[in-house]
């Protein structure tokens, strides 16, 4: 028998028995006579003696331990005399009579420790070390115990965990594909799902009412923090269902995990806000909610006074930052910056300081009296100490995104992001299509077997632009959980939304032939919902990037930098597959 206990098992009350541990030499410290060795394995940590009086032998291979040196001792539980809060084995101590060493490790590239000397880079070449250290663990950990209480939630609501394949054709979402070339099918490729789209719908033709499965997707688009090119949806679907009843289904999901998960209890429903309304007071399809500072319009205020800025301007929006009107020129001058850099793109930033006695003090004083900057004060409902930030443009909506970015830093800097509080909403009634300015058509905002809102669709033709979706997200803390939508399930209907997305007949058909058959056969109307996994636990964890919660991530150039792929392959492999490269050989290293 390796051991009696893990390392995280002993209390006081063990003091007296004898027990056998193995785990990882974390540190060995040596205090006059005796050494002190801290054992860890995923459980915890719990402290070793060797007493040099009692086993000189013994305690000398002890100091000779190096560092994830994979051992076994066995020895007696002890009462500590200074006793560790911070440990939850804190209180005892093993004085070890036996020592096996099982393994020895070579100096592991960084100090296995909470706060680590290694940087990223390293960190992720040598992840099966990362992952020893307890945050990286206990992420993952947070991430097991989610899915457990996922699993339990929906198996309690009658949905069946089904597996669709992942060697799929091309589906039509936001992304790239990633493709996987076929060896029996000469010059044909499959695709990796970006989600099961597709197929979970056809599950509901064939009857499974409620389906879901946590799997795997993959896109090949920009790396961000909260994106990943393969990554983890917790995806749903739902027959016999409108919006609402998928709302409060996954809404009381969402609730479940908040409660089992992080002991929050939230009684009130979440709230909706149409897709319009969030773009005009936040800028953003997904707003941080956690404070307010929402958007005011203020053409009608600042225009027509001599600035010329704001006299040409389509769009002039303001937030008001409480009580920071003590920002001095420098930091204003950085918010500046800040809102001009490339990544933004705003032209420059106007500001207006409210004083302790209520006037007004901003930076373009010589174009706007005293009275009207008051009237600037009213339509921000600013008070004294409070800081205005107003940014202008010629195209509403970039404005508007320039404004958020700039929301969400002053957020940052005041301390209103708090990672412990968590505001819930649905941005509801996105609209169906988006224009696409580089291809010249509308694009679907979702995807294409989103339905239309049934009130809208008499503008299909005449207004497509404005047609809204049966459409949802859920947003927590300005990031995107999950979202879905009611989907079209009249194959007359999808053609039409096929046409309006710029499918010619033919092309539809080879692309979705077997959907529109598959309609044919009494497909019943039905909606679903996919939440981001890796979001969801980087949420609870209060992580800054999704990274920290999968195992074995990819870097932002969407490598894994461990067993360093994506890689070239053999010639032979190429010529099995009938292809060759269309590019320069790669250079020798
Ligand atoms: P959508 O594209 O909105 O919807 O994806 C659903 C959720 O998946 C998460 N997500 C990601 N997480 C990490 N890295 C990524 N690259 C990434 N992309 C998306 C987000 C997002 O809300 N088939 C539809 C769902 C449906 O309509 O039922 C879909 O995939 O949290």
């Amino acid at each position: 028998m390796y051991r009696t206990h893990t390392c995280g098992a002993l209390r006081i009350s063990d003091a007296g028995t004898t027990v056998t541990l193995a785990g990882w030499v974390q540190r060995t410290r040596k205090m006059g006579g005796m050494t002190f060795v801290d054992l860890r394995d995923r459980y915890g940590i719990t402290q070793l003696v060797f007493n040099e009086d009692t086993d000189k032998e013994l305690c000398d291979q002890a100091n000779k331990l190096g560092r994830e040196y994979v051992i076994q001792v066995t020895g007696s539980v002890n009462e500590r005399y200074n006793k560790n809060g911070q440990l939850a084995t804190g209180d005892i101590e093993i004085i070890v009579s036996a020592l096996t060493i099982l393994n020895t490790s070579s100096t592991p590239p960084f100090t296995i420790e909470d706060k680590t000397d290694g940087g990223d880079d390293l960190r992720m070449k040598y992840r099966y070390l990362d992952l020893r250290r307890n945050n990286v663990r206990s992420n993952l950990e947070l991430r097991h115990k989610m899915t457990m209480e996922i699993r339990r939630y929906l198996d309690e609501m009658n949905f069946l965990e089904i597996e669709t394949p992942v060697l799929i054709g091309s589906t039509p979402e936001g992304a790239r594909d990633f493709i996987v070339p076929s060896r029996m099918n000469p010059g044909q490729f499959y695709a990796l799902p970006q989600s099961p789209q597709i197929f979970k719908q056809l599950l509901m033709v064939s009857g499974f009412d409620r389906y879901f499965q946590i799997v795997k997707c993959f896109r090949d688009e920009d790396l961000r923090a909260d994106r990943q090119p393969e990554f983890t949806q917790i995806d749903c679907e739902m027959t016999f269902v409108e919006q609402k009843d998928i709302i409060d289904l996954f809404e009381g999901m969402a609730k479940h995990l908040f409660k089992t998960i992080r002991n929050v209890e939230i009684k009130e429903k979440f709230p909706q806000m149409p897709w319009i309304e969030a773009m005009k007071l936040y800028g953003s399809d997904k707003p941080d909610t956690r404070f307010e500072m929402q958007f005011v319009e203020l053409m009608d205020v600042l225009q027509g006074h001599g600035f010329g800025v704001f006299d040409s301007a389509k769009y002039i929006g303001g937030i008001c930052a409480k009580g920071a009107a003590s920002y001095t020129r420098k930091q204003l001058d950085k918010l500046t910056d800040f809102v001009k850099r490339p990544q933004i793109g705003a032209k420059g930033m106007v500001y207006a300081r409210v004083n302790e006695d209520g006037t007004v003090k901003s930076s373009v004083d010589k174009f706007y009296t005293q009275e009207v900057l008051q009237e600037l004060k009213e339509a921000m409902h600013a008070e004294p100490n409070d800081l205005i930030l107003i940014l202008s443009g010629d195209n509403a909506m970039k404005s508007r995104k320039q404004l958020c970015e700039l929301r969400l830093e002053m957020g940052n800097q005041l301390g209103l992001r708090d990672k412990n509080k968590f505001s819930c909403l649905w941005v509801v009634d996105f609209p169906l299509f988006e224009w696409d300015e580089e291809q010249q058509r509308f694009m679907a905002m979702h995807h294409p077997f989103t339905s239309p809102k049934p009130e809208d669709i008499a503008l299909l033709d005449s207004d497509t632009g404005a047609v809204r979706a049966n459409a949802y997200d859920m947003i927590i803390n300005g990031v995107e959980v999950g979202g879905g939508s009611i989907r079209i399930h009249d194959s007359a209907l999808q053609n039409k939304m096929f046409e309006l997305l710029g499918f010619t007949p033919e092309k539809a058909k080879e692309q979705f032939g077997f959907l529109m058959n598959a309609f044919q056969y009494g497909a019943p109307p039905h909606g679903g919902l996919a939440y981001g996994l890796d979001r969801w636990v980087s949420l609870f964890a209060g992580l800054d990037s999704i990274r920290d919660c999968i195992a074995f991530p990819k870097n932002n150039s969407g490598r894994d930098v461990m067993i360093d792929a994506p890689s070239f392959i053999e010639k032979d492999q190429l010529d099995e597959l009938c292809l060759s490269l269309n590019m320069p050989e790669p250079k020798k290293s």
